[in-house]
């Protein structure tokens, strides 16, 4: 099939490299001609494990192409628009500017029968209100929400083997016509047995915002008890362990530590309560906001805790920052926990310095007032308190009698209870978890 992908950042530009991938005919659409270009030459502008081989691979097929000229949609059958909802500026709700200027842009290349997919995050009312004004340009155009679920880091397996496809059609029937069409996107990994379910427009943007809801509940479930278990000298990890066990409850996003970041997460929850709110049901949502205040605590303890360790106070205290991405094996650093903590301790007198292996570039130019070393010998050098706070492989890694002969005081806090403390602290180590005795 032949179609346009609106949008390539790390949403869009996975996604149009995999439908190429299964087969179709692919132009991505992306307005910053520097991406597009690296795009067009086969370059991720950012990391994501195995995009690169795949940019490669499906452009040797010819299947794939890199434009920043919207008219280049013109003759496909299936536009996906894939930009993203930031955050509006000093409000909770989602900033749809790229969502509705994309549909704009493309109005004029749309023809009868197209198939609009929106797979970016919105608010739900949005893909009927965008369907209204595609149907005052173009008739017969079917559009359909159809959201995203991969997690940055996986996004290649997550889209061509995702957990379930979602379409939301405007009668929720399975004989709608972009039913059809859209099996035929997917034709592959349906084949291989990938659950789809057909709904209705409003319960499809519903879908996305309340799986991501669930996940930072659960983040922040985890975090709480981790507040509890500090307080009652009990063992967080030991708890999630414990819990997780139950197939009901399940180990996965269990895992007590500095608390959520990303592009997705922090922005969905707070989007989601500007939503129920002018849809008169904020009280449904109400649980959000502690769940968002519950994040925001892990950071303030990380500072406590640095102190802590420190003994006589932050200033003038060499603190070595490991990770700098909201999660490892990206190098995306959109309200990064690990970026925000390390500010407030530069803030507050500490010398910061930060390694990450991939992230350091989107970092300063977030962060410019830090320090960064992208060595992460050089980084440990000297240190008074090491902060593992993104567990990339490298860092859970570390062997603890290396690192204690660079740095000058062997004290590590662990924001991702990832580490084995009887092996740090048998080292020689003052270790510190978060919600560890
Ligand atoms: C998330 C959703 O998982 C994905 O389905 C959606 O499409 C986009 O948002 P992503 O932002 O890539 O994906 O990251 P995710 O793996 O969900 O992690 C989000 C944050 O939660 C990270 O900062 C991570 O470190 C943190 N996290 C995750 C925890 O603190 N504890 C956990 O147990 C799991």
């Amino acid at each position: 099939m032949r179609i346009s992908v609106i949008g390539c950042g790390y949403l869009g530009a996975v996604h149009a490299a995999c439908m190429a991938k299964l087969g179709h005919e692919v132009v991505g659409i992306e307005l910053d001609e520097s991406k597009a270009k690296a795009l067009a030459s086969a370059e991720a502008p950012f990391f994501e494990p195995g995009l690169d081989d795949l940019l490669q691979d499906v452009q040797q097929t010819a299947r794939l192409t890199f434009t920043s000229d919207i008219a280049r949609a013109s003759g496909s059958h299936v536009h996906f628009i894939c930009v993203g909802t930031p955050q509006k500026k000093g409000e909770n709700g989602a900033d749809l500017t790229y969502v509705h200027e994309a549909v704009r842009a493309l109005i004029p290349y749309l023809s009868p029968g197209d198939v609009l997919v929106g797979k970016s995050t919105v608010p739900v009312g949005t893909a009927a209100g965008l369907a209204r004004l595609v149907a005052d340009h173009v008739p017969g155009v079917h559009v359909v929400w159809n959201p995203e679920f991969l997690r940055e880091g996986h996004a290649i397996q997550d889209t061509l083997q995702p957990d379930r496809f979602v379409y939301g059609v405007a009668d929720g029937s399975e004989d709608n016509v972009a039913v059809t069409i859209l099996d035929k996107v997917y034709e592959t990994p349906l084949a291989d047995g990938t659950v789809r379910l057909v709904v209705d427009l409003p319960t499809a943007e519903l879908v996305k915002t309340a799986a991501n809801s669930f996940l930072a509940t659960k983040i922040s479930f985890i975090n709480a008890m981790a507040e509890l278990c500090d307080a009652a000298g009990a063992d967080v990890t030991q708890l999630a362990d414990a819990i997780g066990l139950d197939e009901r409850i399940g180990r996965k996003f269990l895992q007590a530590g500095i608390g959520f970041g990303g592009g997705c997460l922090p922005k969905d929850i707070r989007a989601f309560m500007a939503r129920a709110g002018e849809l008169g049901a904020d009280q449904a949502l109400t649980f959000l906001r502690e769940v968002d205040a519950i994040n925001m605590r892990r950071r303030t303890r990380v500072v406590e805790l640095t102190r802590e360790l420190c003994v006589d106070g932050l200033l003038g205290k060499r603190i070595t920052v490991l990770g700098a991405a909201f999660k490892p094996d990206s190098d995306d650093v959109r309200d990064s926990p690990s970026l925000s903590i390390a500010a407030q301790l530069q803030l507050q007198g500490a010398v910061v310095t930060v390694t990450d292996p991939k992230a350091l570039a989107n970092a300063s130019r977030r962060f410019p007032e830090l320090q960064y070393e992208p060595e992460l010998d050089q980084a440990l050098r000297n240190a008074d308190a090491v902060l593992l706070l993104t567990e990339w492989s490298e860092y859970r890694d570390l062997d603890p009698y290396v690192v204690k002969d660079l740095v000058t005081e062997p004290r590590i806090l662990d924001g991702r209870n990832v580490l084995d403390s009887a092996k740090w602290r048998t080292a020689g180590w003052q270790y510190r978890g978060l919600g560890r005795p």
